[in-house]
Order: C-alpha cells, then structure tokens, then sequence
C-alpha cells in the first residue's frame, strides 16, 4: 500500500479552514468540494489512458482519452457524498457507485448496508471517496468489497488520515494482490479514545451536513 500525503500550500490552507470549530457549514462544504479536486489531480496521476489520434486546427497529432472500463467513483455513504463533485469534476466521463458501509457494534466488524455498483468490476480502476481514514476499518472493508468484485486497482482519496487506520488497512490488505493507494491532505498525530481524529476536524458528516438523528 502506498501513502501519499500531499504537501502543497493551497491544500494546507484550505485544510486549516476546514479544521476550524468556527466554519459553518456552507463554507465546510464548498472549500472540502476545492481541496477534493486539488487531492484528485495527484490521485488521478495513475489512471489509464489509451492513444487517440485528432486533427488540430493545424495538422493530425496523436493524443490520449481515457481507457476503457471507464474508472468508477465509490463515495461512501454519508460523508463520502461532500467529496463526490469535487473529484467529477476531474473525471466527468467516470461512473458512480454508491456504498453504504455501517460498524455492527456487536462484532465491530463493518457491514454494507447499500450498495449500487456494477456486479463486475473487473479491470476497473476505482476511487474511493472516504473523507477521514480514522481507524481503517470501513474503508479496509469497502475496499475488499470492490476487489472481491474484480476491481484491480484501489485509490482511496481521504481529507485527513491516522497512523493507526493506515497501519490497520496495511495489515489488513497485505494479502489483497491489487495496488492500493492512500492520496490525503494530511496525516495527523492520532486517535483519540472516540476514535476521532486528533487534531482532526470533527465528525466530517456532521460538518457537511449538520447532525442527523441528534
Ligand atoms: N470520522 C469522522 O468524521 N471524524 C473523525 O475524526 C473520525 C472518524
């Protein structure tokens, strides 16, 4: 599995904003959509294109579109949606499927409880939209889903990261076979006894769009 933290000042910037108690949620909104598409421009860096010949309004040239299996977008429900637009509007032709993923607190295990994606995924280049990668255990399982359905390549595109979720998700993906690559703003210092992010930014679902179900 590789990481890759992306240390640009924009990013740094916008992020800060974003970690701020006093951001209301317009704003949360609309500057996580900007920092989405500055993380998806390095995020993308790998996916496939395939040669394609046009003529310019001065000669015939050979250039490049994207490969088919077109890439699939997953953003993971809830918070997964407040990063959707910002990676489309990076990749328009790419399609979208949807996982809802919850923890069963008996077993502690996470559990789908949605899912719209193709049933197979084979060779398909996915981009996981999970915006804080806390203790691993949602997204290491959403993962597995996509690659038990064929996918072959996994970037997972995060606000903000843990050492303890990236640990996890290293552990528990050795065995996986398929590329798998962390893009984040950040890797902060750790967990707290909530398993929040620390210094975090909160509960990112509940900043996008407010407090569900109290
Ligand atoms: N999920 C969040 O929304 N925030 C955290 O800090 C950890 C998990």
């Amino acid at each position: 599995m590789r990481t890759q933290v992306i240390d640009h000042p924009l990013v740094a910037h916008k992020l800060t904003v974003l970690r701020n108690r006093d951001t209301d949620s317009p704003t949360f909104r609309s500057l996580a959509d900007e920092l989405v598409t500055l993380l998806a421009y390095e995020a993308t860096r790998d996916v496939r294109v395939e040669p394609c010949e046009i003529v310019t309004p001065v000669s015939p040239t050979t250039g490049v579109r994207l490969a088919s299996p077109r890439p699939l977008v997953v953003p993971i429900l809830r918070a997964g949606l407040g990063m959707l637009d910002g990676m489309m509007r990076l990749l328009p032709t790419a399609e979208v499927g949807f996982l809802g993923m919850v923890r069963n607190e008996e077993t502690l295990e996470a559990a789908t409880y949605a899912e719209r994606l193709p049933d197979d995924l084979s060779g398909r280049q996915c981009y996981v939209l999970d915006p804080m990668l806390a203790t691993g255990g949602t997204l290491a399982a959403a993962i597995r889903f996509l690659v038990d359905r064929g996918a072959d390549h996994i970037t997972a595109v995060c606000l903000l990261a843990a050492p303890e979720g990236c640990a996890r998700l290293e552990g528990e993906l050795a065995d996986l076979g398929v590329p798998v690559t962390i893009v984040t703003a950040a890797m902060d210092e750790r967990l707290n006894e909530k398993g929040y992010i620390v210094p975090g930014l909160g509960d990112a679902g509940d900043r996008l769009y407010g407090v569900a179900g109290g």
